[in-house]
């Protein structure tokens, strides 16, 4: 195949997506990642959205196998944050200048649809910020009431778009019902947010590549494609970290693939390679989400090993990444940077 007439087609099928994956030739690669870069400027510009999470439970019902905050974990030390230590941290990152915030946990039902929906409200009240729920399977109904309560977006990450692969990894889960979730909560309104991990055992190029199909079959608003790493106190603690380059190869190609979705360079990456958030923002990426969960809890939210910046104070966190991000020239952005899916709706 020619790299530079595949890399100006509109529509990219299976087989054509493999191919690239599979590129191994270093000026190859760059070809794919600059086109990646401009496809990414044509549809997105060079605003970098911030996000900021807070991190507030690392309790869990799941056993997903490659996770560190697993119920099976019994080395974890677990905590739980309230309903106002989170409202107060999500005030100090408004105050910061981003505008939309992540509240993240391990499937904890713990907090009830009430407390989780006086959060929302409690933070909406103060500021026209975006949330962005990241709680795992919950109950159609909760989903229903965080909307009303003023939630924007949820993340729920399909992990893998390969049934059997995902049978293997989740004990209790089945990727058709993850489907429904995700089904569910863009027909109630939510933008939602999906995504793999790169480098699970037995998955294969083509696996990645239905990943991608998978996002843009859902018309996904958000996009993530981090690489796994293996996290100590878990069956897979002894397996291979995903491959940095191929994780910068899915990236440009979805980017090529979805066009306007949102796209981060995750902290997963970043934690490979230290510069891992430059690289993907030139391959593609959009987006940063930068952990403002506080210290003692932060160091405890254990999804893998030595996650990048888990020790730095992020009261510094904005400032560096604007740094980071404007010396490729690019512009940190100021608004809550919706869906563009949505915007070009209205
Ligand atoms: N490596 C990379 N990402 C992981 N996640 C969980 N465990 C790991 C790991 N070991 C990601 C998954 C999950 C979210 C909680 O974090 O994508 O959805």
């Amino acid at each position: 195949m020619d790299i530079n007439e595949l890399l100006k087609k509109e529509n990219l099928n299976r087989d054509e997506i493999v191919y690239l994956l599979g590129l191994s030739d270093e000026k190859e690669i760059n070809l794919l990642l600059e086109r990646a870069d401009e496809v990414r400027r044509i549809y997105c510009g060079d605003e970098v959205h911030l996000r900021g999470i807070i991190d507030f439970s690392n309790y869990c019902e799941q056993d997903c196998l490659y996770c560190g905050l697993r119920k099976s974990n019994k080395k974890l030390p677990r905590y739980r944050m309230t309903p106002d230590e989170v409202v107060e941290v999500a005030h100090k990152i408004i105050n910061k200048g981003i505008f939309t915030i992540v509240l993240q946990s391990g499937e904890d039902g713990y907090y009830d649809t009430d407390q989780i929906a006086y959060i929302i409200y409690s933070i909406k009240q103060k500021a026209d910020v975006a949330i962005t729920l990241s709680l795992g399977e919950r109950d159609f109904e909760e989903y229903r009431t965080w909307k009303i309560a003023g939630a924007d977006r949820y993340l729920i990450k399909h992990e893998t778009a390969n049934p059997k692969l995902y049978a293997a990894f989740h004990e209790n889960q089945k990727l058709n019902e993850r489907l429904e979730h995700i089904r569910f909560l863009k027909e109630i309104g939510y933008q939602v947010g999906s995504g793999n991990m790169i480098g699970l055992p037995n998955q294969t190029l083509e696996d990645i590549a239905d990943d991608i199909l998978l996002c843009k079959e859902y018309d996904l608003d958000m996009a993530a494609f981090g690489p796994f790493i293996p996290a100590p106190d878990t069956p897979w603690e002894n397996k291979k970290a995903g491959d940095v380059v191929l994780t910068l190869k899915t990236m440009a190609v979805a980017r090529i693939v979805l066009k306007d979705a949102h796209i981060p360079a995750t902290t997963a990456l970043a934690t490979l390679d230290e510069d891992g958030r430059i690289k993907g923002l030139k391959a593609g990426a959009n987006v940063v989400m930068p952990d403002f969960t506080p210290s003692p809890y932060r160091e405890k939210y254990q999804i893998y090993a030595d996650r990048r910046c888990v020790n730095d104070n992020p009261d510094y966190c904005r400032s560096c990444l604007q740094l980071q991000i404007e010396s490729i020239g690019r512009k940190v952005s100021s608004s809550r940077g919706d869906s563009f899916k949505l915007l070009s709706h209205k």
